[in-house]
């Protein structure tokens, strides 16, 4: 097992229950990175010949390619989740999880909400990571993609950690894959924030979150057919103490294991550097 669960995956029993209930036929994932999440929605999907999934990942990974040749049912488009949507049918459940900032999320939405509306298809919305670190910090996995008024500064090298709203050398961080904004905090600035604003000025929406594994988030409009049955499948998870409580000892636990990993980096570096390399004899 991985020492840090991080995919959406690990929500799996709760996001199939969504989908039987909603018998959703057309899904569509943001953010596939290597196809873990991808693989259970293909499995899911060949028991229906009806179901499509399509996976929108800006650089799709090779997993994710070589799926897709395997599963007809699913198609991978290599384009950032703003191109397409505007471009595809309305579907039945979006899963979001691709760059996780309040620019793209908002957006999102936004691009789901009006194709809803035009087609008179009320959908479910499930976003992961809506917990720390993202719910008020903006990190990039694209940064060039984000308006320069709405990107935060931000850096690829240095990190974060728990309350703590700056940066600080070392700590959870994303090295080359993704940046985090300077600051945490204040207005556009994360992806719970994206949500809260969205729903501000689309009241049509319930919104749960579960938190744990960095949070997931369950959006379901309230025209919905099967509302009443989605939001009684969450309710015991979300707002859970006991949840909450297991996800903040978590990412404690985790802080520190890169702290150590850290030490022990700079360790070997300073031993390295002190041994200097044997003169070779004349
Ligand atoms: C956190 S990973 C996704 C993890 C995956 N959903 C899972 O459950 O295991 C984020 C992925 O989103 C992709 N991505 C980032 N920004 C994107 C965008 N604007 N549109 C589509 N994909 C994006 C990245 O390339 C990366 O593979």
């Amino acid at each position: 097992m991985a020492l840090l669960l991080h995919s959406m995956f690990e929500f799996w029993p709760i996001i199939e229950k969504i989908l039987k209930l909603s018998d959703a036929k057309l899904v569509t994932e943001i953010g596939s990175e290597n196809a873990t999440t991808t693989k259970a929605l293909c499995d899911w999907a060949v028991l229906d010949k009806a179901c499509r999934i399509i996976s929108v990942d800006v650089k799709p990974d090779e997993q994710l390619l070589a799926l897709a040749k395997d599963f007809k049912q699913l198609k991978v488009l290599a384009k950032s989740s703003l191109e397409v949507l505007p471009e595809l049918p309305v579907q039945d459940i979006y899963l979001i999880d691709g760059d996780h900032n309040y620019y793209t999320v908002y957006s999102e939405l936004q691009k789901i909400h009006e194709k809803s509306v035009a087609h008179g298809h009320p959908v479910i919305i499930i976003l992961h990571d809506v917990g720390w670190p993202c719910a008020r910090r903006d990190l990039y996995y694209y940064p060039s993609l984000i308006p320069e008024s709405f990107r935060q500064p931000f850096s690829f090298d240095m990190g974060i950690t728990l309350d703590n709203s700056g940066l600080i050398s070392g700590g959870f961080r994303g090295e080359s894959a993704f940046a985090c904004a300077e600051k945490e905090g204040g207005p556009r600035n994360g992806i719970l924030t994206a949500i809260e604003d969205f729903m501000g000025q689309n009241p049509v929406y319930e919104f749960d979150k579960i938190d744990a594994v960095f949070g997931l988030g369950i959006m379901i409009s309230d025209q919905h057919p099967v509302k009443v049955l989605v939001t009684d499948c969450i309710t015991s998870y979300s707002g859970n103490f006991l949840l909450s409580t297991l996800e903040r000892n978590r990412l404690e636990l985790f802080l520190r294991v890169i702290a150590l990993q850290d030490e022990v980096l700079e360790l070997k570096k300073s031993q390295d550097s002190s041994i200097s390399p044997s003169t070779p004899s004349q």
